[in-house]
């Protein structure tokens, strides 16, 4: 979609937004699917409440954009504008153990940078990509350890309330791969409370998790992490390769070889024959071991 209405277009730049014409959502999530739309990133989070008044004043939808690690977009040009937060700088402050940390940093880099001033606890996260309010709002997880467990508090835009607000850590449910935000609820940053460890200690957590990862996941591929949340007690992965379903492609869409659930763009892979490997798959682990996958990807279609 691209916004034609002149005010809007010329009332951008006074909130801080910068408009990027007919970007690629492919170019923009690690799946390196997607078509194309405006994007709006924001340098201001008090503005945010006049750009959304703005775009509803003149009917124009929109959606939040991440890291776009999680997400698979649907092709063509997109029946919304994507807006996306600009990464401040610096966007992680540290005040004892407390990292005041803004929604647009890398999750990674910021595991690191606590990492190396004793702040431990997010080892299991690293190697997951996205941004830290990406890993928020799913309550981003992996071996043994959420991110929610370490919040302190959050600021986000409220779409119910139209404002910016803050929620204590308390006030949050944070589940597995699922929290109680409300899906237009905007991360804007967060507090992290993490506890003192010597980073040489991090360091050995965080390398032990990146061999993990490296022996396990396709790391060098486009995928969007694991396709499917697990079910309770059972594994997703486990249950796909035990159908023989590794390499089962649908045009350039294919299951890992390396991990059955994780669904990788081999080389010009469209939303459409993603989505039907995923519908195809999903459909087999119905009829062979009668349980309803979860999608853990977040899907963009129309
Ligand atoms: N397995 C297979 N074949 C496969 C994949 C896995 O038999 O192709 C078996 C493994 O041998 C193991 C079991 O299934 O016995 C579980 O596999 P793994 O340890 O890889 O963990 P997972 O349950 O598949 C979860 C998360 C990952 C996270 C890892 C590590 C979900 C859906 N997946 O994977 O998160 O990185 O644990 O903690 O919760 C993601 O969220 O996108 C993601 C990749």
């Amino acid at each position: 979609m691209r916004i034609e209405d002149a005010n809007i277009v010329a009332a951008l730049p006074d909130l801080g937004v910068e408009l990027g014409r007919g970007a690629s959502l492919a170019e923009l999530t690690s799946l390196g699917i997607g078509g194309t739309t405006d994007l709006l990133r924001i340098k201001n989070h008090e503005s945010i409440a006049s750009l959304l008044n703005l775009l509803d004043s003149g009917g124009v939808p929109h959606r939040f954009l991440g890291g776009g690690s999680n997400l698979l977009v649907g092709d063509g040009e997109l029946p919304w504008v994507v807006l996306q937060l600009a990464r401040p700088n610096p966007d992680i402050v540290l005040e004892g153990n407390v990292a005041h940390v803004d929604a647009a940093a890398d999750l990674g880099r910021t595991v690191t940078y606590c990492a190396k001033h004793d702040l431990g606890g997010m080892e299991g996260l690293i190697g997951v990509p996205g941004t830290v309010g990406g890993a928020l709002r799913m309550n981003a997880g992996a071996y043994g350890m959420q991110i929610g467990s370490y919040v302190r508090e959050v600021k986000l835009y409220r779409a119910a309330t139209r404002k910016i607000e803050i929620l204590r850590g308390e006030q949050i449910s944070f589940e597995y791969r699922h929290t109680s935000f409300a899906p237009d609820d905007m991360m804007l940053a967060v507090k992290l409370e993490l506890p003192s460890k010597p980073y040489k200690e991090i360091l050995q957590g965080i390398r032990i998790c990146n061999e993990k990862r490296r022996s396990s996941q396709p790391l060098g591929q486009k995928s969007a992490g694991c396709i499917f949340k697990n079910p309770p007690g059972a594994s997703a992965g486990r249950m796909i390769d035990e159908l023989g379903l590794k390499g089962l492609s649908v045009g350039d869409a294919r299951v890992s070889d390396r991990h059955a659930n994780f669904f990788v763009n081999a080389k010009k892979a469209s939303a459409k024959d993603m989505l039907a490997l995923v519908a195809g798959v999903r459909e087999r682990v119905h009829w062979a071991f009668h349980v309803e996958l979860e999608h853990e990807v977040v899907i963009w279609n129309a």
